[in-house]
């Protein structure tokens, strides 16, 4: 398949099985493989998520992929800029999918359908010295999935179950890359407010009065922004206070 992109996805690696896409992309680095290379995979024994977890997909129902870019442009303490563009990437693309449905980003990147998770990021950089070297990019995104561990219509959701029909995956991976590269070519030609600007506008809770679990308790606060190191700002009562991953979830 000839894809309409500039440069992702013209080298495209796709496999049966892998442990990883992540996992795989990133053994291969001392190869020197081209920026903008793909690796899908049907099936992966061992997905990874984010802060330790797995990734679970269904084999042959999904897109399970990942993706490398070189983002020298960036300093590393911009890093999470990639977690944004790749987010506005998604969340143009699911709109475009279902444009009927309510998608927001949950920071840091994780997109919901309708308050259901659709797909999550996993981004692995390589560092030397001032510059981002290497970025994997991975991507879970639920397609065809009808079932998900927990019962039917549980935490998570597809666009299967959110349409009702059923979806080409080589059509919606062109898509997803089209976006992709797009968001990718905005935040390297300096748009980084309208990447800033976009990411607010779709993110979760965002100047809403919700609850968060922090430390156990359930407590409401409003969400008021991400700081450049990609902490989220919250307004707790009288205190601004800002949260790492894992610091604070969101209950819903
Ligand atoms: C999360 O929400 O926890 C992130 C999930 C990221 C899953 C994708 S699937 C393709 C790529 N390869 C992996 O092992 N993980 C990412």
């Amino acid at each position: 398949m000839e894809l309409s992109t500039l440069f992702l996805g013209k080298m495209m690696h796709r496999l049966d099985e892998t442990d990883s896409t992540n996992v795989w992309l990133a053994a291969r680095l001392h190869e020197n493989p081209v920026e903008g290379t793909v690796v899908l995979s049907d099936f992966q024994t061992a997905g990874k998520g984010q802060t330790g977890n797995t990734w679970l997909a269904e084999p042959g129902s999904n897109l399970t992929f990942s993706l490398l870019f070189r983002p020298r442009f960036l300093p590393p303490t911009a890093a999470f800029y990639l977690s944004k563009m790749v987010s506005v990437a998604l969340h143009r693309t699911l709109t475009e999918c279902l444009p009927d449905a309510e998608v927001h980003i949950k920071w840091p990147n994780d997109l919901l359908v309708n308050e259901h998770k659709i797909a999550g990021i996993l981004i692995e950089n390589q560092f030397s010295g001032k510059e981002i070297k290497n970025s994997i990019i991975g991507i879970g995104l639920n397609v065809n999935q009808r079932e998900f561990p927990g019962g039917g219509y549980g935490r998570a959701t597809s666009l299967r179950l959110e349409s009702g029909k059923e979806w080409d995956r080589d059509a919606l991976l062109e898509r997803v890359l089209q976006h992709l590269e797009g968001a990718y070519l905005q935040l390297k030609s300096g748009k980084k407010e309208a990447i800033d600007r976009y990411y607010l506008q779709h993110l979760w809770a965002y100047q809403e009065v919700t609850t968060l679990r922090i430390q156990g308790k359930e407590q409401p606060g409003v969400v008021t922004g991400v700081d450049a190191a990609g902490r989220l700002a919250v307004q707790l009562g009288q205190k601004l206070v800002y949260f790492q991953m894992k610091e604070v979830e969101f209950c819903f």
